[in-house]
């Protein structure tokens, strides 16, 4: 959805913009190939392999910056950048595919890797050390929300089970536990078992869904009028964060549906451009399996 996404964010070659979300660079290439001499780019990544690949990127290109920082913390760097105002913000969610290749990062169940899932893995704690200090009310929780899984609460069980007898140590500990905690009827035909289960743990250690909302909410903040917010996410859970914060910057108004006119104040900061979420087409679902479930949402500041 890399055309769609582009074509949404930048309406002014001349603008400054943001990619919170560098990855390998593709879409931010596919941003400066829209901007003119004036234009100008800053992205992030929490991702230190993800920054490396964007300082080449900025050695090439003077009109690109690159910044090792959470998009939590984009207001911070804005300021920082002595940026006040942008025309546009893009979200690409989720992992990259060299991140999900390595099996030293610890995302994949189709290798063999360390528990770690961390996106940045010099903070916060990897995965095996989460393990030793949840709950399993906790974990099911997780695996539940996250993972949308239903057997949430046997697989959590079975984690900390193999957790206790020192049984869980790589990936395909985890794999396999994951495989034999379900029904046998559940094991074959549909998505391997372990994949909610990876899914959800990777965005409670990363601690995804807060990340979402701050970085949503300070993109909106630092819009200019008619600045664009352009977000594709993978996964139902983001995609209604993502919707929630945009609609509540869309409908603010805090009185009661009964009161004749507004008395609270709140003004809208944005409007939708896109609402209901753009899905690939079958073609590029055929080109690449791992677009499935990507959802494009769209809205532009109004003041
Ligand atoms: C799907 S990839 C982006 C791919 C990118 N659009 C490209 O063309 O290569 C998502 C990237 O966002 C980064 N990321 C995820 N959550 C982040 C966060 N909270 N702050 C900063 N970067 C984040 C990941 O490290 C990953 O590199």
């Amino acid at each position: 959805m890399l055309e769609q996404w582009v074509d949404a964010l930048v309406l002014d070659p001349d603008g400054c913009y943001v990619d919170a979300t560098f990855g390998r660079g593709g879409h931010s290439r596919a941003i400066l190939e829209r901007l003119s001499a004036r234009g100008r780019l800053l992205a992030l990544d929490r991702d230190p392999e993800a920054v490396r690949e964007g300082e080449r990127l900025a050695r090439q290109d003077a009109r690109f910056t690159i910044v090792h920082a959470p998009f939590a913390r984009l207001a911070q760097v804005l300021a920082g950048h002595g940026w006040d105002r942008v025309s546009g913000v893009g979200f690409d969610l989720g992992l990259s595919s060299p991140q999900l290749d390595q099996a030293c990062r610890g995302f994949s169940f189709q290798q063999e890797g360390p528990l770690d899932m961390r996106m940045n893995p010099h903070e916060g704690r990897p995965l095996s050390a989460m393990l030793s200090s949840v709950s399993e009310r906790e974990l099911a929780r997780v695996i539940r929300e996250y993972g949308d899984e239903r057997y949430a609460g046997r697989i959590a069980r079975a984690i900390l089970r193999a957790v206790r007898d020192g049984r869980m140590n790589t990936t395909a500990d985890l794999e396999h536990v994951c495989f034999h905690a379900v029904p046998r009827s559940y094991r074959y035909g549909g998505v391997h078992p372990a994949t909610r289960t990876f899914q959800a743990l990777r965005i409670w250690v990363n601690d995804e869904m807060e990340q979402l909302r701050q970085g949503l909410t300070a993109a909106i903040g630092h819009l200019r009028a008619a600045g664009r917010l352009v977000v594709i996410a993978f996964h139902s859970g983001e995609d209604r964060i993502v919707r929630d914060v945009i609609e509540q910057a869309v409908h603010p108004c805090t009185c009661p549906p009964q009161f004749p006119m507004c008395v609270c104040g709140r003004k809208p900061s944005m409007c939708w451009v896109q609402k209901k979420p753009l899905r690939p087409d079958e073609r590029e679902v055929a080109a690449n399996p791992r677009s499935r479930s990507a959802r494009l949402r769209i809205a532009e500041a109004v003041s």
